[in-house]
């Protein structure tokens, strides 16, 4: 990735950070990168480490204890701890270039560190973040005041050309993984367990770096939107959905595939059909997504074209709009359509209002606008939990149950591409790098 793109990036950040403590009252902002927590009292053992987004934001250098100091008008300060234990070492910063836009100061011991951030940062100081060692050296209306915080969060909604890049490389690498995983789907039989840990090698990510847990699930847990324990034992099923995304530079992907093992005429044969009608649903969702679009219009236009795939696959009767309106359509898709992604997999910020009530799991309620990165995930799933309760009311009518049955076995379908709005057009950052069709090959 571009240098160029990095200094613009900062540059732009900085600007922003500036802006922010202005309009604030405050005349520095410090991002804390946090510290490993302890699982428990009881033993030694820590939460695999996780970076502040905010200190991320500025630089993406992943590093336990370590702490920005940002000052209008001057070169930003970066605060490290030096690496002196015996036990143990972070790993190193893979973007070492990007320090040279930093004054860069390194301390033997934390205590030490602490006293010349307070120094430096001086008395209208913003402290940003989550880390209550440094937050607790500040008064404590200091400590992530609303208006810098939300303006910060504002700022992070428009990506900067930079990172749109780290998230398309993100998006490369765990494409990758998907694709191993298919292949290995399509080669035999494997259990979810199995699949996972190819999905590891392929992307050569260990668990905890993952964006998220990879959801691995075959057959009817599909069915599970959050599926993470994994079965361990492999299965005839002819199902697949993979959720899953790799880091880069602090930036996550976040992808889903759905395969499928077609037959001749079977069921998995009508599977793979309506795993090609929802790829073609989602592609003309991504198409609409332009700027000036209200993303909850979309997720309402995704709800529309669902009754009609509903219709189509003989899932259910009667007029499309019926179907939406009396609920069946969210017993099946009962998900947002997607939601803002980033530094974070549900990135800050993406929901500036509630949405109505009936879509109340939606994570996107702003109007689309150039720089923005979001994820258009839609699904259908044969969920019990909420299938059973529709069967008994009069809505339930509308449903054909007995297609239903035979198709439950797959668990669902969700496709998943991570989009970014650049010069007024959604830019796919993911189906170059895996497709997806009707799951049936790669
Ligand atoms: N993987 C979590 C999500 O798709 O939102
Ligand atoms: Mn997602
Ligand atoms: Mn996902």
């Amino acid at each position: 990735m571009s240098t160029a793109l990095y200094t613009e990036h900062l540059a732009h950040v900085l600007r922003g950070t500036e802006t922010a403590l202005a309009t604030s009252g405050f005349e520095a902002a410090v991002f804390p990168y946090g510290s490993y927590r302890s699982k428990s009292r009881y033993d030694d053992q820590d939460f695999p480490f996780r970076a502040a987004p905010h200190a991320e934001y500025v630089l993406p250098l992943g590093e336990p204890d370590a702490v920005l100091v940002v000052r209008p008008g001057k070169a930003p300060a970066l605060f490290r701890r030096a690496q002196t234990s015996f036990w143990e070492k972070p790993a190193p910063f893979a973007h070492g270039w990007m320090l040279e836009s930093f004054e860069v100061r390194t301390f033997d011991d934390a205590e030490t560190l602490l006293a010349a951030v307070v120094t430096l940062a001086g008395e209208k100081a913003a402290v940003v973040g989550e880390d209550a060692t440094v937050a607790r050296r500040f008064p404590n209306e200091h400590r992530d005041p609303t208006a810098v915080v939300t303006a910060l969060h504002e700022l992070r909604t428009r990506k900067t050309a930079w990172e749109i890049e780290a998230l398309a490389v993100a998006g490369a690498r765990a494409a990758a993984g998907h694709r191993a995983v298919a292949e290995a789907f399509f080669a035999g039989r494997r259990s979810e367990l199995d699949l996972h840990l190819v999905y590891l090698a392929a992307t050569a990510q260990d668990d905890s770096e993952t964006p998220y847990k990879n959801i691995v699930a075959l057959g009817r847990n599909a069915s599970i939107l959050h599926h993470i324990a994994y079965g361990r034992t492999a299965t005839e099923d002819r199902s697949l959905l993979v959720d899953a995304g790799a880091p880069h530079a602090g930036y996550g992907s976040d992808i889903t595939r759905t395969w499928v093992r077609r037959d001749r005429a079977g069921a998995a044969a009508a599977w793979a059909d309506l795993v090609g009608a929802i790829d073609r649903m989602q592609l003309a969702l991504i198409a609409a997504a332009t700027p000036g679009v209200d993303y909850e219009a979309l997720h309402d236009s995704c709800h529309q074209q669902l009754a009609t795939i509903l219709v189509e696959h003989r899932l259910a009767k009667g007029a499309p709009e019926a179907l939406v309106r009396s609920g069946v359509t969210r017993a099946f898709f009962p998900h947002g359509l997607g939601h803002h992604l980033g530094l974070q997999t549900h990135d800050v910020a993406g929901k500036p209002r509630p949405p109505r009530p009936e879509n109340r799991y939606l994570r996107n309620t702003r109007t689309i606008e150039n720089g923005q990165v979001f994820t258009i995930e839609p699904g259908l799933y044969f969920i019990e939990a909420l299938l059973e309760p529709l069967r008994k009311t009069p809505a339930g009518e509308q449903v054909l149950w007995a297609e239903v049955e035979r198709l439950s076995p797959f668990g669902g379908v969700r496709i998943e591409d991570n989009i970014a709005i650049v010069e007024g057009a959604p830019r796919n950052l993911t189906r170059s790098a895996i497709p997806q069709g009707d799951g049936s090959g790669l």
